[in-house]
């Protein structure tokens, strides 16, 4: 069903998140046939632009979007072009005079308006104080007036918890929609899907069953052209409260009553809530030096343009952390996400205990193939169980073998930016899959303690591996001081 009309204002309307991003997602709910008539779009930026310019900008990001997409339609559908583009507004202004509020307010009139802040978090505060002064915020007759925060939503706790304040002094919670894309992705809301609307993977799904659960978010680039803002941020604050703590809380979570928003986001909040404070000995960071992917040489972290020689900012980040629940105590969960490493890979291996009892003598229990869930989340998607079985043959022999379900195999939709679900889901009020104030805050709580011997530098050393490797080997020793051993690092 098409979500009811609204104007989507877009604040940083001219930049980059725009273009690759937003407008190819809302292009595919306009293809989906979700988007009303009554859908408009307003992009609000301090460049030089007019309207017709933008809308060059946006068919062009348009086109190469659906050139990228391989297999499924590789051109623009002029129709749906033809639609969209008479729809996309260009005001310049500043984010911060009346005079950009007052436009708006005329514009939208007493219709429904999503504000996207695709704008430096700075902005973030000033913006929503601004739309609430100018009434843009009051839901008057039945509107809506709903407000998509991106991320970083704040520092550290003290931030976080600042920017909520702010926020909430001018919206109401439910009219806030805290953005992490990694819960627009498909592998993502997956993982609800597997666990709850299944029998036979939640009974196994506790301390009894499972030995441990490793976290890995690898990424091949480096810093690219954001040197400035990873330098005051690194891959800690970058990818762990926020992506990360999301994945551990799907994987964690209790079952909720029912897919409500409330109902979901409390029981992320519990499970958050219930990490265990960090010890400085359960942390590794990392920094890349230099060295080579795919076969071609790559510079140091330090090297990179807008880096300081002397940085100490992380690139890479392992950790270890214990629930304090009944389901999961004792069961350690590790975390790892770096840039600058062997291989791109988003996934959640579960490992299940080992068989309690060696019948087959020559083959000792800790020898056993190990029973490994692996949910996939990119760039392959699926689920894979690997377990033992009998290798062929007249004399019993052992060998591990693995079975997987791969989404491309079994769904012929085409790819998607993630973005379509959180931008019809907002324009629908549905917030399940965005992060209420207690689940920001309950992500950064569990990394403060990190962040605060980072201040510290002496408590927090910085280790090195080289670029294209799998990590830090002090990461390594974080397993194998527990006798396990991180999954390879390989496509
Ligand atoms: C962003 C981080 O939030 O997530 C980036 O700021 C990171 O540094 C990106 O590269 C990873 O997202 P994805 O979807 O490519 O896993």
């Amino acid at each position: 069903r098409p979500a009811p009309p609204c104007t989507f204002v877009v604040f940083g309307g001219g930049g980059d998140l725009t273009k690759r991003l937003l407008v190819p997602a809302i292009y595919n709910l306009a293809c989906a046939g979700l988007l009303d008539d009554g859908f408009s779009i307003v992009a609000v930026d301090w460049a030089e632009l007019s309207s017709d310019i933008l809308r060059a900008q946006f068919h062009d990001a348009l086109q190469e979007f659906v050139a990228r997409r391989g297999t499924s339609a590789t051109v623009l559908r002029d129709d749906i072009w033809q639609w969209l583009h008479t729809r996309v507004t260009y005001l310049r202004g500043s984010f911060e005079e009346a005079e950009t509020y007052d436009w708006l307010a005329q514009r939208v009139g007493g219709g429904n308006a999503v504000f996207y802040l695709a704008v430096a978090a700075r902005f973030f505060g000033p913006i929503v104080d601004n739309l609430g002064t100018s009434g843009l915020t009051e839901e008057a007759d039945g509107a809506y007036r709903r407000v998509i925060v991106e991320k970083p939503f704040g520092h550290d706790l003290k931030s976080a918890r600042e920017l909520n304040t702010r926020l909430l002094g001018t919206l109401r919670e439910r009219q806030i929609y805290r953005i992490d894309h990694y819960l627009g992705k498909e592998t993502v809301q997956n993982i609800m899907a597997l666990r709850f609307s299944n029998g036979f993977f939640e009974p196994l799904w506790n301390r009894q069953n499972i030995d441990h659960v490793q976290i890995t978010a690898a990424e091949t680039v480096g810093v690219e052209k954001r040197g400035r803002f990873y330098e005051g941020t690194g891959a800690l604050r970058d990818m762990v409260p926020n992506h990360l703590m999301q994945l551990l809380a799907m994987t964690a979570m209790e079952a909720p009553v029912s897919f409500d928003a409330d109902a979901v986001r409390d029981e992320k909040s519990k499970v958050l809530k219930a990490i265990h404070s960090l010890m400085p000995e359960d942390v590794v960071r990392g920094q890349y030096t230099a060295g080579a992917l795919a076969g071609a040489p790559v510079r140091g972290y330090r090297d990179e343009p807008d880096v300081a020689p002397e940085s100490r900012t992380e690139t890479y980040v392992a950790m270890k952390l214990n629930i304090d629940n009944w389901r999961w105590a004792g069961v350690p969960f590790y975390l790892r996400t770096g840039k600058r490493l062997a291989v791109r890979k988003t996934e959640i291996a579960i490992h299940f205990r080992h068989a309690p009892y060696a019948l087959f003598r020559d083959t000792p229990v800790e020898r056993l193939t190990p029973n490994i869930m692996i949910m996939h989340i990119q760039p392959t998607e699926g689920v894979t169980m690997q377990f033992g079985a009998k290798i062929p043959g007249p004399t019993v022999r052992l060998g591990g073998v693995r079975m997987k379900f791969d989404y491309s195999e079994w769904f012929s939709e085409g790819p998607s930016t993630g973005y379509e679900t959180l931008i019809y889901d907002c324009m629908t009020g549905d917030a399940t899959l965005f992060q209420r104030a207690d689940n920001i805050e309950a992500g950064w709580r569990a990394v403060q303690p990190v962040l605060d011997w980072c201040d510290r530098p002496e408590e927090a050393p910085l280790c090195s591996y080289a670029a294209g490797s799998a990590g830090p080997v002090e990461a390594d020793a974080l397993l194998a001081r527990d006798g396990r051993h991180w999954l390879g690092l390989t496509a």
